[in-house]
């Protein structure tokens, strides 16, 4: 079934909607015969500048773009926020319309999974680390669904936010071992004015956690710039929790410096070698747990 949606676009044209898997095949089988390129930005919407970004960039490496808004049911375990995840469809047509986005996939559940379907993708190892040890269900979600959506979308490149670092590590991975004909491609994280990573959690935040929330990448910043000189991890990693408690944060999960494309954790004892690494953190903020990373460079 395919619609167009009526929403008071303020520039560019409204995208085309497509719920249905057969339908997006035979867009984007027509784009293909005519020789065009497909880009593809999975999101679960309640879109802010951060996905945006990453239509753009899909924008710039394929003809045509696709987005998909389809909040995930297998990446949320009991007891999380499926239920309370921000929904906001007209918004999100709108702010896709006027950044240029070609059609947007709006799959219902049924769609993604067809009654009795009990297939799944692993990405062992790489989903059990920090995250995973926090969220074990979680990157297997992922990884079922971004197989599920490829194989509807069918593009030539995907676009995914660096902001969730360890989740474009997986798709990375996961495109390697089952051979998707598929170029991935990180987005830059976007912050706000006081270097918070934009997030569609971070409505959840109260204002006077919104306050407080900034810590989190001024504490990595810091950090990787410590590690940077030469700085032992295990003191830089003991610095930055308790900058995030000293600003209110409830508990921290992790901050880990890893490997950029294994993520195994490197020496605590030592100073960072030289080259390139990642320093990730996931904390609580009231109810709200945020997750950011950094690059570092020695
Ligand atoms: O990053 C997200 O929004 C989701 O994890 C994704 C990749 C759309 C899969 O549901």
């Amino acid at each position: 079934m395919r619609d167009r949606i009526k929403v008071n676009f303020k520039t560019g044209k409204p995208p085309l909607v497509v719920r249905s898997r057969v339908a997006l095949q035979q867009q984007v089988g027509a784009w293909k015969a005519a020789g065009e390129t497909v880009g593809f930005v999975p999101t679960m919407g309640a879109l802010h500048a951060g996905h945006i970004s990453l239509v753009e960039k899909a924008k710039e490496n394929a003809a045509r773009t696709v987005t998909s808004i389809f909040v995930n049911p297998a990446q949320f375990a009991p007891g999380e926020d499926f239920d309370t995840y921000p929904r906001r469809e007209e918004e999100d047509l709108a702010l896709l319309g006027a950044a240029g986005c070609d059609v947007v996939y709006l799959p219902t559940v049924a769609e993604m999974y067809p009654d009795g379907s009990v297939t799944d993708v692993r990405v062992n190892g790489l989903s059990d680390l920090l995250d995973g040890i926090y969220r074990p269900h979680f990157f297997y979600g992922v990884a079922t669904v971004v197989a599920r959506l490829f194989l509807h979308a069918q593009p030539d490149v995907a676009v995914f936010g660096e902001k969730d670092y360890q989740q474009l590590q997986v798709i990375r991975r996961m495109v390697r071992d089952l051979g998707f004909p598929i170029r991935i491609i990180g987005g830059e994280t976007r912050r706000d004015h006081d270097g918070l990573a934009q997030s569609s959690r971070n409505l959840y935040l109260s204002t006077d956690e919104r306050r407080a929330a900034g810590a989190l990448y001024a504490a990595l910043h810091r950090a990787s710039v410590r590690l940077s000189v030469g700085a032992l991890p295990a003191d830089v990693r003991a610095e930055a929790h308790a900058l995030l408690m000293a600003a209110g944060f409830k508990s921290v999960d992790y901050i880990a410096l890893v490997d950029p494309d294994t993520l195994a954790a490197l020496p605590d004892d030592a100073p960072m070698a030289p080259g390139t690494a990642r320093l990730l953190g996931a904390a609580w903020l009231g109810r709200t747990r945020l997750i950011d990373n950094i690059s570092v460079s020695r």
